[in-house]
């Protein structure tokens, strides 16, 4: 396990799913915990979780699209632990119902200005908090596997998971000379909400079953493994990359379809 011990770690998207992952995972291995969201009895559960592990929670409203919002958040995740070791940008949305044709402009901007928009202000925020304090520190964006393909059906969650890829770079560089590292975790398909509408159709769940290699859905604690890691002080030479924990399935998406293909032709 990775030693966290008496840092400081906030999460964006922090009452659900990966962000909650994340968090009771923080806890776990030392940290107290910002939760930042904008579903309040999600995140009353998430800090449940990490008072559990006998450490401090924090609970925070923030709509991560939101500058001020965003920026009050830091302020007081700082103001009240007297520190911000590590940040995770994991706030998201997926659009649904729309395609690359009849996409409007206000779905567009939804995902973009979450999922892209406000990692931006969240990184930044939490990099000048942590400039400030001079000790350093580790900023998490959680992208996807998104980040490398394309969905007709949801391009705006594509596009801004690339872009969060491409943008973990620019910090990296802006702030690596200050001890501060910059990366992405791109995870593939994980039990959330977010993916219960494709686990609630078991042909849809079969399918991403056996694309995938490792042969099962991955889970919040395979994310969190890889954002402990991250936050540790093992991965201090760890800067401006993606780390894709997805059972395989970007190693060679085609290759599930291949076997269909000769499965079917039998
Ligand atoms: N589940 C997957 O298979 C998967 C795969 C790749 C990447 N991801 C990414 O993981 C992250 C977390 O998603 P999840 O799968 O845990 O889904 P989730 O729906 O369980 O969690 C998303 C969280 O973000 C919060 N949120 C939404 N809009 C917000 C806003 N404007 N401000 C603050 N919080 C907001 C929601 O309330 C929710 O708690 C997302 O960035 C998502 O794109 C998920």
């Amino acid at each position: 396990m990775a030693n966290l011990q008496g840092k400081v770690a906030l999460v964006t998207g922090a009452a659900s799913g990966n962000g909650r992952g994340m968090a009771v995972r923080f806890a776990e291995d030392g940290a107290d915990v910002v939760i930042a969201d904008i579903d309040e009895p999600g995140m009353e559960e998430t800090a449940r979780l990490v008072r559990q592990q006998e450490r401090r929670a924090l609970v925070r409203r923030c709509d991560v699209s939101s500058k001020a919002d965003v920026d009050a958040l830091i302020s007081a995740a700082t103001s009240e632990f007297g520190r911000l070791d590590i940040a995770v940008a994991n706030a998201g949305v997926v659009e649904s119902e729309t395609d690359c044709l009849r996409m409007t402009e206000e779905q567009w901007a939804r995902t973009i200005g979450i999922n892209l928009t406000g990692v931006f202000f969240t990184l930044q925020a939490a990099a000048n908090a942590m400039i400030e304090q001079g000790r350093g520190g580790r900023l998490i964006a959680i992208a996807s596997i998104m980040a490398e393909w394309g969905s007709a059906g949801a391009p705006a969650y594509c596009a801004s998971k690339g872009g969060v890829k491409q943008l973990v770079k620019s910090f990296a560089q802006a702030v690596g000379h200050l001890g501060i590292t910059c990366n992405a975790i791109g995870p593939g398909f994980i039990t959330t909400q977010m993916t219960r509408g494709m686990r609630d159709n078991p042909a849809v769940e079969r399918m991403l079953i056996d694309r995938t290699p490792v042969g099962y859905i991955g889970d919040p604690v395979d994310v969190a493994a890889v954002a402990a890691f991250v936050a540790g002080d093992d991965a201090r030479f760890v800067n401006g990359t993606i780390i894709f924990p997805d059972g395989g399935i970007t190693a060679g998406n085609y290759s599930g379809a291949m076997r269909e293909a000769r499965e079917a032709a039998q």
